[in-house]
C-alpha cells in the first residue's frame, strides 16, 4: 500500500494556516503517496479545493484520518483528533512538547511516533525544515507591522513643507530570527532601530542590518546556539542598562526566549512607568508568559499611557506565506525518507533521532521526558 498522507482543518483558536500546499501535495505525490485532506482544510489561507488536484477531498476528522500513514498538522492535535489517529501512524507538526502531559500521554496511547519541529537540531543541514526560523521570520515581520500601525508617529525621518519629522525610537529585545525580522522590517520603514540580546554573536548580526547594539554588559549564550537563563545578578545589571534605552524609545518589540521555558520578564513595571507617554510595547513573547510584566496574552493593555500588546499566534497574520513556508519545511523534512512511496527513517540520523518526540509508546525525546515527568 503506499504511504497516505492526511490533512485536517486546523481547529485552534485563530489558527488560519494549512500544513499542506499545492506545490507540496504535488512533490508528494510525485513521490509516490496517496494524498487525503478535510474539505476546505485550506480555505483560511485562501486556498481552496480546487488547487489541490492531487488529493482527494473527505468529509471530516475521521474520513481523513481513517487510514492514515502520515499525518501533516501545524498546531497539536486535540484528544478528539488523536483518537482518529489510526494506531502507529505518523504525526508531525509544531506540537508544543513540553506543553501538556495528558496530550504526551494520549499520543503515547495509541503508538502514535511523533515528530515535533520544535525540537529539529538547529544546524545547518536542518535550515530548509527550519518552522521555528519560518514562522518565527513571519512573527517578527508582523511585530514590526503592528508597532508601525499602532505608533503615533511616523517611523521615517520626514522633510515637509511644515518642517523635519525625526523618525520614531524603535529597540528590539531579543534578536533571534524573530527579532532580526523585526529589526530589518523597522529599518525598511525607516525607523531608527536599536537592539539588544545575550548571545554574543548577536551583536554582528543587529549591526549587519543597520541597527545599533545595545551593551549591557551581559553575555548568556547557552547550549545548542540557544540564550541560557540569567542569574539573579546578571538580570540587575541587564534592567539597569536597558532602563534608559526603555525610556527613550517611542517602540519596543521584545521576542526573548529560553527554549522550554517561561520567557524572561525583561520589561519591569518600573521601566514601563519611564517610558513615553503613548510609547508602544508589542511583547511577541506573550504567548509563552511575556517578556514584559504587564503583558496579557492576546491583549491590548495601556498602563501608565503605554500601550502594550501582546499578540498572538502572529504568522496567522499572514497564513499565505506562512503556510507556504511551512509546508516546505514538512516536504523538507519528509521527502528524504520516502522511497517508492513508502516512508522509511533512518532513526540513527541526528535530524530524525534530534525531532522524535515519541514512537512505540514511549517519550523518545530525553529532555520533554525529562521535563514532563518533572511536571
Ligand atoms: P529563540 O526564539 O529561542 O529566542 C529569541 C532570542 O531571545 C534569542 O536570540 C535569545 O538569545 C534571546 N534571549 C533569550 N533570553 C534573553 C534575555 N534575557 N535578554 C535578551 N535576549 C534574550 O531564538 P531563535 O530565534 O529560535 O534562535 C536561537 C538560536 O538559534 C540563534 O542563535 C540563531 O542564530 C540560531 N539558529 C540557527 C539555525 C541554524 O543554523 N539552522 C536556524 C535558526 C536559528
Amino acid at each position: 500500500m503506499p504511504l497516505s498522507i492526511a490533512v485536517v482543518r486546523e481547529r485552534g483558536l485563530g489558527e488560519s494556516r494549512v500544513a499542506l500546499v499545492p506545490e507540496t501535495a504535488k512533490k508528494f505525490a510525485a513521490l509516490g503517496a496517496t494524498l487525503r485532506m478535510e474539505q476546505s482544510a485550506g480555505i483560511e489561507s485562501h486556498l481552496l479545493d480546487s488547487v489541490y488536484p492531487e488529493v482527494t477531498m473527505v468529509n471530516g476528522i475521521t474520513e481523513a484520518y481513517g487510514t492514515a500513514g502520515l499525518i501533516l498538522r501545524v498546531a497539536p492535535p486535540s484528544a478528539a483528533e488523536i483518537a482518529a489517529m489510526p494506531e502507529g501512524a505518523v504525526l508531525i507538526g509544531l506540537l508544543k512538547p513540553f506543553e501538556d502531559k495528558a496530550r504526551l500521554a494520549a499520543l503515547n496511547a495509541r503508538k502514535i511516533t511523533a515528530f515535533a519541529l520544535e525540537l529539529l537540531p538547529r544546524i545547518s543541514r536542518a535550515q530548509s525544515m527550519d518552522a521555528l526560523s519560518s514562522q518565527g521570520s513571519c512573527g517578527g515581520y508582523q511585530c514590526g507591522l503592528i508597532a508601525a500601525a499602532r505608533c503615533t508617529k511616523f517611523f521615517p525621518m520626514l522633510t515637509t513643507a511644515a518642517g523635519t519629522i525625526r523618525p520614531a525610537r524603535v529597540l528590539v529585545i531579543g534578536a533571534g530570527v524573530a527579532g532580526l525580522q523585526a529589526i530589518a522590517t523597522c529599518k525598511r520603514l525607516g525607523a531608527m532601530v536599536e537592539a539588544y540580546d545575550v548571545r554574543a554573536a548577536s551583536r554582528e548580526q543587529i549591526e549587519s542590518l543597520g541597527a545599533k547594539f545595545v551593551d549591557t554588559g551581559v553575555s548568556a549564550d547557552g547550549v545548542g546556539g540557544y540564550a541560557r537563563e540569567l542569574t539573579a545578578e546578571e538580570k540587575a545589571m541587564q534592567a539597569e542598562k536597558l532602563t534608559k534605552a526603555v525610556a527613550l524609545a517611542d517602540v519596543v518589540i521584545t521576542t526573548a526566549a529560553i527554549p522550554g521555558k517561561k520567557a524572561p520578564v525583561i520589561i519591569t513595571v518600573d521601566m514601563i512607568k519611564r517610558m513615553k507617554y503613548g510609547a508602544i510595547i508589542v511583547d511577541m513573547a506573550a504567548e509563552s508568559g511575556g517578556n514584559c510584566a504587564l503583558t496579557q496574552p492576546g491583549e491590548h493593555v495601556i498602563a501608565n499611557d503605554v500601550n502594550i500588546h501582546g499578540p498572538l499566534n502572529l504568522p496567522s497574520r499572514m497564513p499565505t506565506h506562512a503556510s507556504e513556508l511551512y509546508a516546505k519545511n514538512l516536504y523538507n523534512f519528509l521527502s528524504p525518507w520516502i522511497k517508492d512511496g513508502e516512508l522509511v527513517f533512518d532513526w540513527s540520523d541526528e535530524v530524525v533521532a534530534g525531532t522524535l518526540l515519541c514512537k512505540d509508546g514511549l517519550t523518545a525525546h530525553s529532555v520533554v521526558k525529562q521535563v514532563m515527568e518533572a511536571a
